[in-house]
């Protein structure tokens, strides 16, 4: 605003100016020299109110954030000590699968890792909802309601990353949801994922969904949406890249929303509801951020976390594809170990097959699966995944 004020001003006062200058009529030097000197007080006043009223830093939003980009940038810069993963839960409200992570923490070093935990307002991890230790006073005390595929999911996670970012030594965040479970002990899910200068994020081009808002365009170019599994793992710079967004989270609360499922009471208005974009931010907001970010090029594009998929057309408003719940009877060493055989994925989309890699080294896919039940995670845990097991203590 200032700028174009100051700018119509300077242009009318030019053209006074040459006016008066040029005129033909017998002018006063005296007028002449008046005049000057009150255009050039008007230019000082003008540029001194600039400088000293330097328009307020719009890249970034302060409400939902606690650090300001060059501050992020200047702790990664600093940092030079034994570098953290932090591992970020995104709860509904407690974590019931926290005896096998206690497990995994229990077989690592304290300074390789830290937890952050996003779980509803008001929640409390004490002794009465979580008897590991690990998650007590982990939790983030600016969390918000989240409405499961609603914008809400992708502001707990940039609260969450925002959160990790105020600790230098975390240099990989990892995005877990309450039903995910490692599949491999600590210092394995470590050296693989700090092995690596890249982050992992599942993102390829959406062809056969139509999630796409053209009103989206041009903030958000058709040929930069992405769509991918919402679990992440990303290197710091990354991380930076989410929490410093604000123009492409806009667009997506304003233009991708989940389409509300058939209501009867609506009546006539569902035909309307349903003509809508059906759109799920947490599994199109990252890639596209990044992609439009031009770094697919230090991204793994592919997820860490496994999710079977299990299409049910039960009831109509449930109609899709749902992750299949692992129970105790089909987590047992055979289905755990086809799983870890698992070297490539292929992309139907893009007819791209992604042979796994970490810094270019052939790795197995996964590292982590969801969604387990109590009772495939406590076979996990006798069946020593995680690290040697103790089950006396349970
Ligand atoms: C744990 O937190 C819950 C919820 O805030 C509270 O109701 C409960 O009394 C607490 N339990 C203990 C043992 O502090
Ligand atoms: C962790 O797991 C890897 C691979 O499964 C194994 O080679 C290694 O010995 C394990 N390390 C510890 C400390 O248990
Ligand atoms: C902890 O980090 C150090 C330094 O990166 C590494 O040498 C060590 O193996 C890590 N410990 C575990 C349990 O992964
Ligand atoms: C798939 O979902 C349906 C309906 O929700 C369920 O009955 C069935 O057991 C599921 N199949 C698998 C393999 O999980």
């Amino acid at each position: 605003m200032t700028t174009k004020k100051g700018a119509a001003a300077i242009a009318w006062w030019r053209h006074v100016v040459i006016r008066w200058w040029s005129c033909k009529c017998k002018c006063q030097w005296k007028l002449k020299l008046l005049l000057f000197l009150s255009v050039a007080l008007t230019l000082y006043a003008l540029f001194t109110f600039h400088s000293t009223h330097s328009p307020p830093d719009i890249s970034f939003s302060s409400s939902s954030s606690s650090l300001s980009p060059s501050r992020h940038r200047l702790l990664r810069l600093q940092f030079d000590g034994v570098p953290k993963i932090a591992f970020l839960f995104l709860a509904r409200r407690n974590l019931p699968l926290d005896f096998l992570w206690d497990s995994f923490f229990e077989n690592a070093d304290v300074a390789n890792f830290s937890i952050y935990v996003h779980s509803a307002p008001g929640f409390v991890f004490n002794e009465s909802t979580s008897r590991s230790t690990f998650f007590r006073d982990r939790q983030l005390k600016n969390s918000i309601q989240v409405g499961w595929g609603e914008s809400s999911m992708i502001q707990a996670e940039r609260l969450l990353f925002d959160a990790a970012l105020e600790d230098p030594a975390n240099q990989r965040f990892i995005l877990l949801s309450d039903s995910c479970v490692p599949l491999y002990n600590f210092s394995f899910i470590y050296n693989y994922v700090m092995a690596s200068p890249k982050s992992f994020v599942d993102s390829f081009l959406d062809k056969k969904e139509n999630r796409y808002n053209s009103k989206m365009s041009p903030v958000i170019p058709k040929e930069k949406w992405r769509k991918g599994s919402q679990w992440i793992t990303l290197v710091r710079s990354h991380a930076e890249v989410i929490v410093d967004d604000k123009v492409i989270l806009s667009a997506f609360k304003k233009f991708c929303k989940r389409r509300p499922p058939v209501d009867a009471k609506k009546g006539k208005l569902n035909i309307k509801l349903q003509k809508q974009h059906n759109c799920i931010p947490d599994e199109h907001y990252v890639q596209t951020l990044l992609a439009m970010s031009d770094l697919e090029g230090e991204l793994e594009r592919r997820t860490l976390t496994y999710t079977v998929w299990n299409q049910s057309a039960t009831k109509m408003e449930n109609k899709g594809w749902h992750p299949f719940t692992f129970n105790f009877a089909n987590a047992g060493p055979k289905q755990i170990k086809e799983i870890k055989d698992i070297n490539h994925v292929y992309y139907e989309t893009e007819f791209r097959t992604e042979w796994c890699r970490s810094n270019s080294a052939l790795v197995p896919c996964f590292l982590f699966s969801r969604k387990f039940s109590q009772g495939a995670a406590m076979r996990l845990l006798s069946d020593g995944v995680v690290g040697h097991a103790d089950t006396s203590e349970v």
